[in-house]
């Protein structure tokens, strides 16, 4: 996906790169580079043409190692992951990764937490690890909302057993907030709030009471909102927001 906040390419010519670094300007650099004093990971270039990757690729100038201004700096993005996505990095069955729709972002990024391949919605991405740390911690009891429409109808007690506790896999869930917010022929809808993250836990919840998942959608984490960002799209956290998340789980 190409993004229009896009700021940055990953590859960029050597010079380029050693200009922003700030070490000389563009044309000194490839002085210095004919000269045999730089090294990308490891072997001398003298070619004018190198593109390195600043996040990925070890570049020296005279021995000493070159960091980009950009790599330090922490990144927060919400993505509306789509359905048909992976979140973690590496797949046995080749399927897409949440990683592919923000590929423009030369940072390596992970994703807070996790959503199943058949979830969409908000999925935070950060190189932030504190604040991974604090959104994902069992002690933090950061809230995750989702909307899950269900195959038939669900009855106050089944969502009264959602507030209480249901057992799954031999332990019984903290109790949620739940709530019926529509009821159509053979199917309804609901909106679910937990703080833990256990696997699949909203799915099994729901089945456990005889309601299997048609669909599952993230809208909240924590004081984050997906509001109307278009599946697949991302945008950056503002300041503020990235500023009340830290506040909120301090
Ligand atoms: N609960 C689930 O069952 N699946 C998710 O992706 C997230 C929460």
């Amino acid at each position: 996906m190409l993004s229009k906040h896009a700021t940055y390419n990953k590859r960029m010519r050597l010079q380029k790169f050693i200009a922003e670094c700030g070490v000389a300007s563009r044309r000194k650099a490839e002085e210095l580079i004919s000269a045999g004093r730089v090294k990308v990971n490891g072997a001398t270039i003298r070619e004018m043409g190198s593109v390195v990757d600043p996040m990925k690729d070890s570049v020296t100038v005279n021995g000493e190692r070159l960091t980009s201004p950009s790599a330090s700096e922490k990144i927060y993005i919400m993505l509306h992951k789509p359905k048909g996505y992976i979140t973690s990095a590496k797949d046995q069955f080749g399927r897409p990764d949440v990683a592919a729709l923000v590929a423009d972002i030369p940072h390596r990024l992970n994703p807070v937490g996790r959503l199943d391949f058949d979830t969409s919605g908000l999925l935070l991405m950060t190189n932030d690890g504190d604040l991974t740390y604090k959104l994902t911690h069992p002690k933090y009891e950061v809230e995750k909302v989702y909307i899950a429409r269900v195959k038939g109808t669900a009855d106050e007690e089944a969502i009264g057993k959602l507030r209480t506790g249901i057992e799954i896999d031999g332990k019984v869930t903290a109790p949620a907030k739940a709530f019926i917010i529509k009821q159509q022929p053979g199917s309804t809808s609901i909106k679910i709030t937990i703080h833990e993250g256990r696997n699949r836990q909203v799915r099994k919840m729901l089945e456990a009471l005889g309601l299997p998942v048609i669909t599952l959608k993230r809208i909240a984490t924590g004081t984050l909102y997906l509001g109307d960002l278009e599946s697949g799209k991302w945008r950056h956290l503002s300041k503020t927001e990235v500023r009340t998340l830290q506040k909120m789980y301090t």
